[in-house]
């Protein structure tokens, strides 16, 4: 039987677990297995392992090990950042495009007497600082900015952001989840009070990540229980989970130091360039803003995103579109919208995002794939390129 190659670019949404990270992790299942909380040797063990995670995640995010507080991932992260923080009567400023961890969390605060300002982006993408200026109120509590957009990749300028934050005195918090591993951190540049990472992002498992949380910010706990985590997260910590993260914190802090960013962003934008030149009727969404360098969001005009991201996954390639289905009916990206794409673009549109593990020949194998399939598919469409662009 011949196996079918596939290739995954769709790291945004998961990556794989690194040979190095399951190597670390695999003895916290069976062998060493304490509740850190225990005051035995077992628990003394794996304490002891939960503690050089964390100073390897405070080393990533330049912060003090005191400041890291373990979570199940991005989503409790950036709802223990804004619930942990905010109060009826406050007010928020967040931005349209940030991801629904952010935006649903910024809802439910509404419905619970929160007051939220969700700022415009500009075409690539951008927040303008001088806007979350203009939105100040006597109540701001919170500024709420992604470091770096799921869906396009791109960077915000979270250290401006800071300024504005510590001028006016608010808080500032930042999901970092697609920012970790692929970009150095350091929240004092930022200037950040809280920054949000997550595990399955940098190669780490799923369900495991962390908070940074400046020394002083008065953080409550959303989840009522023991005193784990200098009682900002109840709950036993995912020792196996925990481990994996600072392995993984340790790996991408040296990749990063050796160039792998530079290394990523020139697969990047190898894919990119070859898709723009050889396939017509193609553009990047976030063009000309600073982005993460494994993420390529794609236009292909006259193409459903849907289709074609089943079609490629038919032929082997693993890559995403950013729409999502509501009620039935298939939603474009509220981040493509949101930075003006018309509906049939923001709908046509594909994100492609590298990892650790792809190499360049799955460059090839893509490129390939995504030429063929295009253009059946716009054989196939009822809708027709201009005429200009054929
Ligand atoms: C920017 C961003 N924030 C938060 C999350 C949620 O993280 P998790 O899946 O670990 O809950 C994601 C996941 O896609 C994300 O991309």
């Amino acid at each position: 039987m011949v196996l079918m190659r596939r290739v995954y670019f769709d790291n945004n949404a998961t990556t794989p677990v690194l040979p190095e990270v399951l190597e670390a992790i695999q003895p916290y299942f069976a062998e060493h297995f304490g509740n850190a909380s225990s005051i035995h040797h077992y628990g003394q063990e794996t304490r002891k392992a939960v503690e050089r995670a964390r100073e390897s995640v405070a080393a990533l995010l330049g912060c003090r090990v005191s400041e890291i507080v373990f979570t199940s991932g991005g989503t409790e992260g950036d709802n223990l950042a804004l619930f942990g923080l905010l109060r009826s009567g406050d007010h928020v400023i967040t931005s349209s495009i940030e991801h629904h961890a952010v935006l649903n969390s910024c809802k439910h605060l509404q419905s619970v007497g929160c007051e939220v300002t969700y700022l415009a982006v500009d075409s690539r993408g951008l927040v303008d600082p001088d806007d979350i200026r203009r939105a100040l109120r006597p109540n701001t509590k919170l500024l709420t900015i992604m470091m770096a957009n799921n869906e396009t990749g791109v960077l915000q300028p979270v250290e401006d952001i800071g300024k504005v934050a510590a001028e006016a005195d608010v808080y500032f918090h930042t999901d970092a989840v697609q920012a970790a591993g692929k970009v150095p951190i350091d929240v004092k540049r930022i200037g950040c009070d809280l920054l949000v990472i997550a595990g399955h992002k940098m190669h780490a498992p799923q369900g495991v990540g962390a908070v940074y949380v400046r020394k002083g910010t008065p953080l409550g706990p959303i989840f009522h229980g023991g005193n784990h985590e200098r009682s900002r997260r109840a709950g036993t910590e995912n020792v196996a989970g925990i481990i994996g993260l600072g392995k993984a914190a340790e790996i991408a802090q040296q990749a990063l130091h050796h160039g792998d960013g530079q290394r990523m962003a020139a697969m990047r934008d190898g894919l990119q360039q070859r898709i723009l030149a050889e396939i017509e009727a193609t553009g990047v969404n976030g063009a000309g803003a600073p982005r993460v360098p494994n993420t390529s969001n794609l236009y292909f005009d006259c193409i459903e995103g849907e289709a074609l991201v089943i079609a490629l996954d038919l032929k082997g390639l693993a890559v995403s579109s950013g729409a999502a289905c509501s009620s039935g009916a298939i939603e474009p990206s509220h981040v493509l919208l949101a930075m003006g794409l018309a509906r049939a673009r923001a709908r046509a549109s594909l994100r492609f995002s590298l990892g650790k593990q792809n190499r360049p020949d799955e460059v090839e194998f893509a490129l390939g794939l995504v030429s063929q399939t295009v253009a059946r598919l716009r054989e196939l469409s009822p809708l027709h390129l201009p005429v200009s662009s054929k």
